[in-house]
């Protein structure tokens, strides 16, 4: 889909909201609660961010972008060069983090992971069904949608800055030690997951349920450019330091199937003929890595690669 900016504002120092909108003002794909979509941003590199608000008749969509620090691509040129008549290409939702419809709920939000947790809350309590919500950040200041969670969710809102309480954690044992009818929802940075995965093995299996990815950055400052060899055609391929394989695929004019483009889906798994792979991804096994790569993240160790392309 073409979606236009139509409208953006800062929500903090460090998020901007967009609004995206269709072209002809026709009804979008239903955002689900929790749902996704991929956008391609101004720098081509393409990232995924949660749908805020749910909707089966929307003509936009809204999501909240946080500018990485290390940012050299996604949320960097987000940030610097989607302004309001910005057209974007942008992928129909996924949603790999749906709620359930029947149980009550209690939702974990640790900083940017307010937004899918933003568009659960609307859902639940449209329906008037049972959540409570625990949203975390380190200042209120840094924090999306605080005043809206207040207002939407009430005494159902629990709100823990660490930084203005002395820099103490939320206790997520002392709620979450006895198991409830409750499914849990969270979405935030790896160390809140990882966290919440550690203080809830005992609750009955299917109730837990995280939205995994992080709109990474994956180039580092030190990486150099290395040439890409498609084998079944000969063309080579220049991979600027800047740039994964994919990018610099698509810049050449080749596309190749993608979706999470952090290493972690496996969408873009390819066959390494030759050359040293930096892997940089989750999801393959030790014994794939030396004849696979995942595009979106790996590079050459070398000077050249050669691709089953
Ligand atoms: S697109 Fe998901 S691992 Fe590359």
């Amino acid at each position: 889909m073409k979606l236009q900016v139509t409208a953006r504002r800062a929500l903090t120092s460090e998020i901007e909201e967009f609004t995206l909108s269709s072209l002809d003002k026709t009804v979008l794909p239903i955002a689900e609660p929790g749902a996704h979509i991929s956008i391609t941003t101004p720098s081509g590199a393409r990232r995924r961010y949660s749908l805020v608000h749910p909707g089966n008749d929307l003509n936009s969509y809204t999501v909240a972008i946080k500018l990485e620090q290390a940012s050299r691509g996604g949320s960097k040129s987000m940030h610097e060069l989607a302004s309001i008549g910005t057209i974007l290409d942008v992928d129909t939702p996924d949603n790999e983090f749906p709620l359930g419809d029947k149980h009550p709920a209690l939702l974990i939000a640790g900083g940017i992971g307010i937004t899918p947790i933003f568009s659960m809350a609307q859902k639940l309590s449209a329906e008037g069904r049972d959540f409570r919500v625990i949203y975390c950040s380190r200042e209120e200041n840094l924090a999306a949608y605080v005043n809206e969670m207040k207002e939407l969710c009430g005494e159902k809102l629990t709100l823990h800055f660490s930084q203005e309480l002395g820099n103490t954690q939320f206790d997520f044992w002392d709620l979450l030690m006895s198991p409830t009818k409750e499914h849990v929802y969270c979405c935030g940075p790896n160390g809140l997951m990882e966290e919440i995965k550690g203080v809830t093995g005992h609750w009955p299996e299917g109730h837990i349920h995280f939205e995994e990815f992080q709109p990474v950055d994956v180039i580092r400052d030190d990486d150099k450019s290395f040439t890409v060899v498609l084998n079944k055609s000969g063309d080579e391929i220049k991979i600027p330091s800047d740039r994964t394989i994919l990018e610099g695929l698509r810049d050449s004019g080749y596309n190749f199937p993608s979706s999470c483009e952090n290493g972690s889906c496996g969408t873009c798994k390819c066959q390494v003929i030759d050359g040293e792979v930096d892997h940089r991804d989750i999801v393959l096994m030790n014994d794939e890595k030396d004849s696979t790569i995942m595009l979106c993240v790996s590079r050459a160790k070398g000077e050249r690669l050669v691709l089953d392309l």
